[in-house]
């Protein structure tokens, strides 16, 4: 090699070094909140006793080989976020007792979380499910972790300022209950206002105490889950859209990504300096149902892990139950286990959120990483 050619060489890997070195290009930690689509671990060391099948196989089976507290075979969505910044899986809160590091971020979420605050539905006779925290829970838990971070990080407001929130999703389970207890649409159109309202305020929250790049991100197609083709299923087929889903959930969850996206754009006028990415769950999720083949599913309704009807959905033999068994190759499934979506299909979300277009705008940071 000649020496110009060797200085050539060289001044392209310094600078190829460069745009991958982790500290100048990337995000410092991530910051996660939500219920179960986001969960990795708070509600199994909290209290499962709701759901104490998420401390069992098959839940865990892919990836990590044995439970972790994720509602799916494999990782979610933020795990994905979190492997594209060279970050380390994010550490469930209640797990930082235990002597986790929490500086390259930590995961609020709580598997069966509302929104709004548990007594809202007390109030109204709506049966809680899960789990009786809610987004105030989590945003306490932040705060105190806040001001552990900040006791030993040099410049607070800088490392704040490079991480990255990820607020949500979150409000699914407002309607879940209501919904699973025979609530209809247009009840729960009543209640969209005020859980974008509580999603909206605890952005703000956040904004407030250092945050500056937040994604805020939708619902997904409720009328496309397992669950609700289950018990909303009906023999009228003009119910359905030309993919199979419930139409009329479906634009239940087009009605609270709309009053959502409108909140933000105002949240955006109040805090200019932030900026706040709508991320679309709901588009990212659609593909796999519209063009099953091309993400190589074969079975985009029938969860992969359940006890039989139509769509291995049932609820006396849910998956983890005595009477349900999980399907051999969980990669040709998007629904895992009628409520929560297969580890392969939220990596196909996330790289539609990571690699557009369903971000808006799109994240400072690319990527560092393939996933
Ligand atoms: C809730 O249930 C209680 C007891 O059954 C009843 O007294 C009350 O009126 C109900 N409240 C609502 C809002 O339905
Ligand atoms: C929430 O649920 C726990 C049990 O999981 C219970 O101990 C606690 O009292 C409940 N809190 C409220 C405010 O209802
Ligand atoms: C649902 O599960 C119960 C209990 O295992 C079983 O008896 C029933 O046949 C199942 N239903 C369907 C439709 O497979």
């Amino acid at each position: 090699m000649s020496i110009f050619m060797k200085s050539i060489f060289l001044i392209i890997a310094c600078c190829f070094l460069r745009s991958v070195s982790p500290n100048s290009q990337t995000y410092n930690a991530i910051f996660s909140f939500g219920d179960s689509l986001a969960d990795t671990g708070n509600f199994l060391i909290l209290d499962s006793s709701a759901f104490p099948v998420i401390g069992k196989l098959p839940y865990g089976e892919t990836f990590f080989k044995h439970p972790t507290g994720r509602c799916s075979n494999g990782r979610l969505i933020v795990d994905f976020f979190a492997e594209a910044y060279g970050l380390p899986l994010l550490p469930p809160y209640l797990a930082l007792k235990k002597g986790v590091k929490a500086e390259h971020g930590v995961n609020f979420a709580i598997a069966g979380s509302t929104a709004i605050a548990a007594k809202y539905f007390y109030s109204k006779n709506i049966t809680i499910l899960w789990t009786n925290m809610s987004l105030t829970d989590q945003l306490g838990w932040f705060q105190e972790v806040k001001a552990k971070i900040c006791a030993t990080q040099k410049d607070c407001r800088e490392y704040l300022k490079q991480s990255l929130f990820i607020v949500g999703e979150i409000g699914g389970n407002d309607y879940n209950y209501p919904y699973f207890l025979g609530g209809s649409i247009k009840q729960l159109k009543a209640l969209v206002p005020a859980v974008v309202e509580t999603i909206i305020k605890a952005t703000s929250v956040l904004i407030e105490e250092g945050a500056v790049e937040l994604i805020v991100p939708g619902n997904l197609p409720i009328g496309c889950s397992a669950v609700y083709l289950t018990l909303f299923g009906t023999p009228n087929k003009a119910a359905y859209d030309n993919n199979g889903c419930l139409k009329s959930y479906n634009a239940f969850s087009k009605y609270h990504n709309a009053k959502l996206k409108l909140a933000i754009e105002s949240l955006r006028k109040e805090y200019p300096h932030a900026k706040i990415i709508y991320a679309d769950y709901y588009g990212a999720a659609e593909r796999l149902f519209h063009a099953p083949k091309h993400y190589g599913f074969s079975n985009i309704f029938v969860a992969c892990c359940g006890g039989g009807g139509p769509y291995n959905f049932n609820y006396s033999a849910r998956c983890g139950h005595i009477g349900s068994k999980a399907c051999l190759d969980s990669s040709s499934f998007v629904n895992w286990d009628g409520m929560h979506l297969t580890e392969t299909a939220y990596h196909h979300i996330a790289k539609g959120l990571l690699n557009g277009p369903f971000t808006s705008p799109s994240l400072t940071f690319p990527p560092i990483k393939q996933i």
